[in-house]
């Protein structure tokens, strides 16, 4: 017999919550219960200063009244559609204004529920591709070390960050691995875009010669990693990337999830670097974190290969039974029409040199070891504490929001990536707030 009934609503046993301490979130936990705009609201009635985007997702602030109203209303309308076989309007309408945004001739998207499901979709549609072209024996897929490409086995497997890997298995077979760009003997410091480095896009032709071209079916990669703690490609190094994979028939996938819809100061980060891959992955932004939702942006020439043979058999043996959910659809539609109206897919290049700036004043403050930025990210790394790594900067994050300010920590790296409607005076804040809480941390 369920004891539900005599479960204590504020019990926090049962929820075996997501990459968190919970032994240590359960002692002292941090309940965010309202937000609005750059803020949020604690349980204990604070107001803290949102230096994340929730999770790099709330791109345009919380609380939207034009996203709440079109999710709100299409609730009330009609609240789910069959996924297969079936369409309704606003997942079209949402497609054809995200082939809009993209770079030229990425005309279709598959939609998602995360940006986890979003890479394996990618992965997924790469080996088919080479498969439905009479190239089959391209089964080989390459990431990256220090890669996050979210937690399911696929992107587990060509993700690069030990811990999500080293507990779960074999993994996929048939995947190797880029060496990581974080070349802080040389680089720290910098501002925007490293100087060193970007020769470490060669080591794919020996990676490719290893294994022989007509092996390997894709590269992935995130333009600028993030989960990792914000490691930003060397100057020339994605174009590099580029001309090996079109060299060698190789598809190139961008896992944009924090980088597309604006993060950068360009709708994609493929903008700022000006290099198109052949696919993109989204989520995050594409409904400001209201509704879950992913899209994979693929090209004509991927999407068009699929489309043979008799045209009653489906194409493309995968999808999501919330793929283009009428909720994600309104909420991604209201989305876009806010950054739109409201310039927010570009903001971010008006606000880098400020943003920049201010971060970099960190510098001589206790513990830093190196300042990175660009766009609207940047980060902060610690000096570890001597024999407990990760503890000082997870001390940051907890004085951080007890002063008012919610940062992000991976390893001992601070990690920024506010709303992109952040104001000057809110940046002055979360630098102060970093200062004081640099000063105090042991
Ligand atoms: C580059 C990248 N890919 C994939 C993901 C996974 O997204 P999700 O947590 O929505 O599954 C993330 C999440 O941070 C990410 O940064």
């Amino acid at each position: 017999m369920s004891n539900r009934l005599n479960a204590a609503p504020n019990d926090l046993e049962a929820f075996w919550m997501p990459f968190t301490a919970n032994r240590q979130f359960k002692k002292a936990p941090r309940m965010l219960t309202g937000a609005k705009d750059m803020h949020y609201t604690t349980s204990d009635g604070r107001s803290v200063l949102d230096g994340t985007a929730g999770l790099w997702c709330v791109n345009a602030g919380h609380c939207r009244p034009k996203i709440t109203e079109a999710v709100r209303e299409q609730v009330g309308e009609m609240d789910y559609a069959p996924a297969f076989q079936m369409g309704h309007p606003k997942a079209f309408e949402l497609a054809n204004q995200l082939v809009s945004l993209a770079p030229e001739g990425m005309n279709h998207v598959l939609y998602t529920n995360s940006g986890s499901e979003s890479v394996e979709t990618a992965l997924k549609v790469a080996l088919a591709y080479h498969r439905a072209k009479g190239d089959g024996s391209r089964f080989r897929l390459i990431g990256r070390e220090r890669g996050y490409h979210g937690v399911n086995f696929g992107g587990i497997s060509v993700g690069g960050i030990v811990s999500n890997r080293k507990m779960f298995g074999t993994l996929l077979t048939g995947v190797d691995h880029l060496s990581h760009t974080h070349m802080p003997d040389k680089n720290a410091f910098t501002r925007g875009e490293p100087e060193h480095g970007g020769d470490i896009a060669s080591e794919l032709e020996r990676i490719v010669t290893l294994h022989d071209a007509s092996t390997v079916a894709a590269v992935i990669v995130e333009p600028v990693a993030g989960s990792t703690g914000v490691l930003i490609p060397p100057k020339g190094y994605l174009k590099k990337l580029r001309d090996i994979c079109t060299k060698h028939g190789i598809l190139l996938i961008f896992d944009e999830v924090i980088t597309g819809f604006g993060r950068l100061g360009t709708p994609f980060a493929a903008d700022y670097f000006d290099v198109t891959p052949d696919m993109i992955t989204t989520a995050k932004g594409l409904t400001n974190g209201v509704i879950p939702m992913g899209a994979v942006f693929v090209t004509d020439a991927i999407h068009d290969t699929f489309m043979n043979g008799p045209e009653h058999l489906i194409e493309f043996f995968h999808g999501y039974t919330y793929s283009g959910n009428p909720m994600a659809s309104a909420a991604g539609l209201a989305t876009l029409e806010t950054y739109k109206e409201e310039g927010l897919l570009t903001r971010g290049a008006e606000l880098a040199p400020y943003w920049e700036d201010a971060l970099h004043s960190l510098k001589d403050a206790p513990h830093v070891v190196d300042i990175r930025n660009i766009g609207l990210i940047g980060a902060i790394e610690l000096e570890p504490m001597k024999g407990e790594p990760t503890k000082r900067a997870f001390s940051a994050f907890l004085k951080a929001f007890e002063k008012g300010c919610l940062i992000r920590t991976t390893g001992d790296i601070i990690a920024l990536s506010p709303p992109l409607i952040i104001e000057k005076n809110h940046i002055d804040e979360l630098v102060d707030c970093l200062r004081t809480v640099l000063n105090e941390v042991e």
